[in-house]
């Protein structure tokens, strides 16, 4: 398994181009089940996760086509199944759910499996549908659905906000019979992504952008063109590279109005972040940041998926920051990692408490989930020494080349690919 060596000490300068996101990408490529032609994706990221994706809808029968762009063609459809040991590698397989069941009546998904941020279960997918008159039970860990006469318009409210029963539910709605009403949904900017190429598709879709999606459902759906909104998240991870190395780096191509209150709280901590033609310019040239007090919300709140990162920068901060987890229940996988460089962090309940340290020190690490694992390079970049990140695996999911964008801001980072043991020949 790969690890990444990091020295840190080195200020990063330079700027960084931000991939198309990663959770924009995965819905885009379930939305291709809906039309049997073609749907071109650009700005693709190369990313673990968009392999996943490509392999499970190679399986449904969807013709892949992979070079400057990804075009997927769900000609006819060869499986309605998911199967377990596709499922199992990528949770944002369930969006396959909604398609299948809407273009063909029937779908039979293995229920994807909790991670280490939390159970991550999909209730809410379900009761969606069933409301809108499928017939779905629970058998041998598959979610097994059917609507013989099709899925129908109604009225749901989302008990809580929920970034992928939204974009399952708003697929299925695309083609039912009438009009859907979704309440309460998620508005990410990721979300957003795929109700415009659904409206490029054909879809009629109205609300996008508010808690409140209107569905008029359609006979069929046309190929579109459609280019990947820039991640976000990557961005935030990037700004507070700069932040926490005290450098200065533009985000190229990435949107400031993606990131209001992330950007907010960079700004509290005295972080200087611009809006340029290019995308973001950050820089931090203070000795030592303020604290700073966050809490994780739904969009436009602060994101959960960049908790992990900003407690990396609270660790070196002057003061007492308060970072609160609300979304998902186990999403401080990092903290006992960065007390190992050093950090003072109190985790009670669902706050971590972060008393500011001078300095971290390096050590070896282990990666557990993809953005605690971020957090990990991010702490590195600024210990003091060597830091050794273990499982790598993990970041080669959401980042595109990450050691190479950092490198080339000046960061002393590579990776150290390590070959399974040979097994002695008897
Ligand atoms: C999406 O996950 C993202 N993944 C996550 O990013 C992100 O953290 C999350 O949204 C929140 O923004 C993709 O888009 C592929 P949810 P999703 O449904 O859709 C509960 C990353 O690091 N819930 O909005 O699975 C759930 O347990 C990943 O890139 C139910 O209870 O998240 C959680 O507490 C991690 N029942 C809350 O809702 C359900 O049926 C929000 O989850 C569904 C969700």
């Amino acid at each position: 398994m790969d690890k990444l060596r990091v020295i840190g000490g080195a200020p990063l300068h330079g700027e960084i181009s931000i991939s198309g996101a990663k959770n924009a990408t995965l819905p885009l490529m379930a939305a291709s089940l809906l039309s049997d032609e073609p749907l071109r994706l650009t700005n693709v990221p190369a990313l673990a996760d968009v392999t996943s994706m490509l392999n499970l809808l190679e399986q449904h029968g969807v013709e892949v086509t992979n070079d400057a762009s990804v075009e997927l063609k769900a000609g006819t459809i060869a499986s309605t199944t998911a199967p377990y040991e596709l499922v199992r590698k990528m949770r944002a397989s369930v969006l396959v759910l909604g398609p299948l069941l809407t273009r063909c009546g029937q779908a039979k998904v293995s229920i994807p499996g909790g991670c280490a941020i939390g159970t991550r279960p999909v209730d809410i997918h379900i009761q969606g549908l069933q409301a809108m008159g499928a017939d779905i039970e629970i058998d041998n860990g598959y979610i097994v659905a059917h609507a013989k006469h099709g899925l129908k318009g109604t009225d749901f409210s989302f008990p809580t906000v929920s970034v992928g029963a939204t974009e399952n539910l708003m697929m299925a709605a695309t083609l039912a019979t009438g009009t859907t009403r979704l309440m309460n949904a998620a508005c990410e900017p990721e979300v957003n992504d795929l109700a415009r190429c659904l409206s490029a598709m054909g879809a009629q879709i109205s609300g996008i952008g508010t808690d409140t999606l209107v569905i008029d459902g359609v006979d069929r759906l046309h190929g579109a063109d459609h280019c990947v909104v820039g991640d976000r998240i990557e961005a935030g991870t990037y700004a507070i590279a700069a932040a926490i190395t005290g450098g200065e780096i533009e985000l190229l191509g990435a949107d400031i109005d993606l990131l209001p209150t992330f950007v907010g709280a960079l700004r509290d901590m005295g972080v200087v972040v611009a809006s340029t033609t290019r995308g973001i310019k950050v820089s931090a040239t203070i000795d030592r940041l303020s604290p700073v007090t966050v809490s994780t919300a739904p969009y436009p709140g602060y994101p959960t998926d960049l908790q992990a990162q900003i407690m990396a920068l609270a660790c070196i901060a002057a003061g007492e920051s308060q970072i609160t987890e609300n979304i998902f229940e186990n999403r401080f996988m990092h903290v006992p990692e960065l007390n190992r460089m050093g950090a003072e962090i109190l985790v009670s309940g669902s706050t971590a408490t972060i008393q500011g340290v001078s300095h971290l020190k390096g050590a070896e690490v282990m990666a557990t989930d993809l953005r605690a694992s971020v957090s990990l390079v991010l702490a590195g970049l600024v210990a003091k020494g060597e830091t050794i990140i273990n499982r790598v695996y993990h970041l080669d999911r959401g980042y595109e080349r990450i050691e190479e964008k950092l490198a080339a801001c000046g960061a002393q980072i590579e990776r150290i690919s390590e070959q399974p043991p040979l097994r002695e020949v008897i």
